[in-house]
């Protein structure tokens, strides 16, 4: 049986993905055949004595650039070892990089919808444009911030995209139910002892009343976004009634 989804990923860093892949979710959803990731080194496609894999940018400027040959001859492996079937599919074939759309709870979505990735760890100061414009069908950055490579940038896309895959997380978890899934932050959440150190956990969340309780997260999830992402409202799915919260909350106290 071949698994849910195929993750190819190119690196100059293989070791780096050694223990978030052997652990956790991740270890777990590989153990049970439901995704399968390959590592493949960049390196490894090279030709010359020195393994040469970057050098400098025509122009001049800071750093180093990625070559391009490594990284086509690489992924050119990989294509040429699908099947027939797989090969009728479109791939994504996605650079990790500070350059790209933004990571978000939607693209992780859409990317779970593939039965195939390739992820493209960027390094030095850059990759050679050539691999952008004949290469690459995706760019995506996680976040507004400058990491030294696209490594960290992919575990965490393969962490948000596995954990939608069906199968992998439990059945009592729901990934429908995550903060942003709804497009609204998470609402607080209690387990036992009822009080602590004289902290009672809110009465209706014991009340046994699902309806009622059901009420509160809902409300709790909203006041909780406009509190901290108001701008994550703007977007998220509200009933007539929930509109009103949101418009009494905004009133200044
Ligand atoms: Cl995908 N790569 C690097 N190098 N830095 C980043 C990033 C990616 N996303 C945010 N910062």
């Amino acid at each position: 049986m071949t698994s849910l989804m195929q993750i190819d990923i190119l690196t100059l860093f293989p070791q780096m993905f050694q223990s978030p892949l052997s652990s956790g979710l991740l270890q777990r959803a590989i153990d049970r055949k439901l995704v399968s990731v390959n590592i493949h080194d960049i390196r490894y496609y090279t030709h010359d004595k020195h393994r040469t894999v970057d050098d400098y940018p025509y122009g001049g400027g800071a750093g180093m650039l990625l070559k391009p040959e490594p990284i086509f001859e690489a992924v050119e492996a990989l294509k040429s070892d699908l099947s027939l079937s797989q090969r009728g599919q479109e791939l994504p074939i996605i650079l990790l990089t500070p350059q790209g759309r933004l990571f978000s709870q939607q693209i992780a979505q859409e990317l779970s919808q593939h039965s195939h990735l390739v992820l493209i760890c960027g390094h030095y100061e850059g990759v050679d444009e050539r691999v952008r414009e004949h290469l690459v069908t995706d760019e995506i950055s996680i976040g507004d911030y400058v990491l030294s490579g696209g490594e960290l940038a992919a575990m965490v896309v393969i962490d948000a995209v596995v954990r939608l895959l069906p199968g992998v997380l439990g059945s009592e978890a729901s990934p429908l139910d995550d903060s942003h899934a709804t497009g609204l932050l998470e609402y607080p959440q209690y387990t036992r002892p009822p009080v602590y150190r004289d902290w009672a956990v809110p009465e209706v969340l014991l009340s046994g009343n699902h309806a009622r309780i059901a009420e509160w997260h809902r409300e709790q999830a909203i006041m909780r976004t406009l509190q901290r992402r108001p701008e994550l409202l703007d977007k998220a799915k509200l009933c007539l009634k929930e509109e009103q919260l949101v418009e009494r909350l905004k009133q200044p106290q």
